[in-house]
């Protein structure tokens, strides 16, 4: 879908970005990670023509981007950014609108649209739909950036920090609406973040980049398991490793399952979907060895033993 073949960008002398080759898979959530100034904005902003690559090639489906006309190229890639550009005097309906519009929807179906996607964004469009931008909240304002992304339906969405000024307890609600958005929609993402945990938590793909290169590019599991170097393991938060691999596993992946359900627990219990990461810090608190397992209802479905997660392979 997305294929960048030894792409470089120069500012005057200086290399933002350096050879850098990378394919993105159609339906992959592929995450760019690594510290400030490492050029994954500048990679980004190249996929959408924003800035033009100094050498390489870009292409999308098979076409190289350089010969499809750059407004028509934007209008089937959405855009989401962390300040979120929106147009302070449109009320929100308007801002989501705009691609619709340039793709010259009609007045009927752009109307549906806004509503359909101020839904899936869990903004009650009564409420929401006539508000201007500076009535909302920095999680509210992401939520209609995030829309307005998606609004002409674009294959392909570029995210550039969408989630870096939010609070965390509000960065992670829109995090697991973006997955949950995937899931459902299901677009060709790059994501941009300098935040490891973000990417473990979002991404089907990292590509680790360090001075304009890519230094490493794997699933969260693999990344985690074989950081390629110091500076991908430094990355990956050094000691905390065990916990963030435990982070990406589900209870039931180890727990041992009843033959059926039980009735309600009560005491220390984790959900059957909670990570291993959960589990660990409930029994570390609860001072326990192993904690009844129990799904969306409070009924048991089985148990998982501290053994389990000890002896599981690496
Ligand atoms: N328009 C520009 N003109 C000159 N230098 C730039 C420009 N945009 C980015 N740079 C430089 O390119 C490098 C990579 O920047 P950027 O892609 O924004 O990094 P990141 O998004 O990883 O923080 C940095 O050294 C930055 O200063
Ligand atoms: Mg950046």
């Amino acid at each position: 879908m997305i294929e960048l073949s030894n792409v470089s960008k120069l500012f005057d002398q200086a290399r933002a970005v350096d050879d850098i080759s990378l394919t993105v898979a159609t339906g992959e959530l592929c995450v760019l990670v690594g510290t400030s100034g490492c050029g994954k904005s500048t990679t980004l902003r190249m996929i959408n023509r924003l800035i033009a690559h100094s050498a390489g090639s870009i292409r999308i489906d098979g076409r190289d981007i350089e010969q499809i006309d750059p407004q028509q190229l934007r209008r089937g890639i959405g855009y989401a950014i962390q300040s979120t550009g929106l147009f302070p005097h449109w009320t929100v309906a308007r801002n989501i609108a705009v691609v619709p519009r340039l793709l010259g929807w009609p007045a009927e179906r752009v109307r549906q649209r806004v509503e359909e996607l101020l839904q899936l964004l869990e903004l009650a469009p009564a409420e929401f739909a006539g508000k201007y931008p500076r009535q909302l909240s920095g999680g509210q304002a992401q939520r209609v950036g995030v829309a307005r992304a998606l609004a002409g339906d674009p294959d392909i969405l570029l995210m550039d920090e969408p989630f870096g000024a939010l609070d965390p307890i509000t960065r992670e609600s829109l995090q697991n609406e973006l997955l949950r958005i995937q899931q459902q929609v299901r677009k060709t993402i790059v994501f941009v973040t300098h935040d490891m945990d973000e990417a473990l938590k979002l991404a089907s793909r990292i590509v680790v980049m360090d001075k304009g290169r890519i230094v490493q590019q794997d699933s969260p599991q693999a990344l985690l398991a074989k950081p390629a170097n110091a500076f991908v393991e430094n990355l990956l938060g050094g000691q905390e490793r065990g916990l963030k691999q435990a982070g990406l596993l589900r209870v039931d992946s180890l727990m041992q399952a009843l033959a059926r359900p039980t009735s309600a627990v009560t005491g220390p219990r984790i959900k059957a979907t909670d990570s291993l990461r959960q589990a660990l810090s409930l029994m570390l608190w609860h001072r326990c060895s192993s904690l009844p397992v129990v799904d969306d209802q409070g009924r048991q479905v089985g148990v998982l033993q501290l053994d389990a997660l000890m002896s599981r392979p690496q």
